[in-house]
C-alpha cells in the first residue's frame, strides 16, 4: 500500500516538473512534505507544513539586533526558514538543520544562500562541528520539530544540545499542538513568552524560553 502511494507521489512529482514554473513551485513543498510523512510519519508528526502565520509568530520572537546566529530545527518546507529571513535575519547567520533527505533537498534548492545540514538535531553538536565552521555565538533556536512524537531519547538528546550550545539568555523557540500553558523546563529555561496561533492546521501554542545562566 505504501508502495502504492510513493509511487503515485513520484508520478505526481514528475508531472509537476510539466507544469508551468509558478504552480510547480506552488506545490513542491507539498510533494516534498508528503514524501517525508510517508517514509517517516513520526519525525514528520504534522498534518500539514505550518502555516505562515504561525512562522511569522514564531521568527518574531527572535530580536534582529542582537549579534549571534539563528539555528533552525526541523526546517522542513522551509515556512519558518522564510518568515526568518523575511523578520531580518541575515542569511549568512541562518543555519537550518533537517533529517529528511528529501526536505534538506528543497530546502537547498529554496533557500541556496543559507547553510541547510542534513541529519539530526540531537546530534547538532556533531553537525556544527563537521560542518567546518561552527558559529561561535548561537543567540536563538527556532524549533519546528514535533517533540512529542519522537522518541524519548532523541528528544533528551536534542535538548542537551540546545542548552550546550545557546548563547547565556539565548532563546530556545518551540511550537506544540497542546494549547495548554506550560511551565518552565527542568530549571534550566524561563518561559518568557507564550501564545496560541489559531491560524495554524491544527492551531498551536508558540513557547519562548531564555536560557538560565
Ligand atoms: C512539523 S514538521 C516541519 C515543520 C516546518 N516548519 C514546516 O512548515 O515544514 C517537522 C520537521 O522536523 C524534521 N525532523 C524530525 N526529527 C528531526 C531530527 N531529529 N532532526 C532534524 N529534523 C528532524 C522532520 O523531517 C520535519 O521536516
Amino acid at each position: 500500500m505504501i508502495t502504492h502511494i510513493q509511487n503515485r507521489i513520484a508520478g505526481l512529482t514528475y508531472r509537476a516538473g510539466k507544469y508551468p514554473k509558478k504552480y510547480h513551485k506552488k506545490i513542491k513543498p507539498y510533494i516534498a512534505f508528503t514524501k517525508a510523512t510517508l517514509s517517516n510519519p513520526r519525525s514528520v508528526g504534522a498534518a500539514c507544513p505550518s502555516s505562515p502565520f504561525l512562522a511569522k509568530v514564531m521568527a518574531e520572537q527572535v530580536d534582529v539586533k542582537k549579534e549571534g546566529y539563528v539555528i533552525e530545527l526541523g526546517g522542513g518546507t522551509g515556512r519558518i526558514t522564510r518568515a526568518l529571513l523575511e523578520h531580518g535575519i541575515p542569511p549568512d547567520k541562518l543555519i537550518t538543520v533537517e533529517y529528511s533527505p528529501e526536505l534538506a533537498r528543497h530546502l537547498r534548492e529554496e533557500f541556496p544562500d543559507i547553510q541547510v545540514l542534513e541529519g539530526d538535531a540531537g546530534k547538532l553538536d556533531q553537525l556544527l562541528a563537521d560542518s567546518g565552521n561552527p558559529p561561535q555565538h548561537i543567540k536563538a533556536i527556532v524549533s519546528g520539530l514535533p517533540l512529542r512524537s519522537l522518541p524519548k531519547s532523541t528528544v533528551k538528546a536534542i535538548k542537551k544540545n540546545v542548552y550546550k550550545l545557546l548563547d547565556d539568555k539565548g532563546l530556545f523557540i518551540q511550537f506544540t499542538y497542546d494549547l495548554r500553558t506550560s511551565s518552565s523546563q527542568k530549571n534550566k529555561f524561563r518561559l518568557i513568552d507564550s501564545s496560541v496561533v489559531y491560524r495554524n492546521i491544527p492551531p498551536a501554542r508558540v513557547n519562548t524560553y531564555m536560557k538560565r545562566v
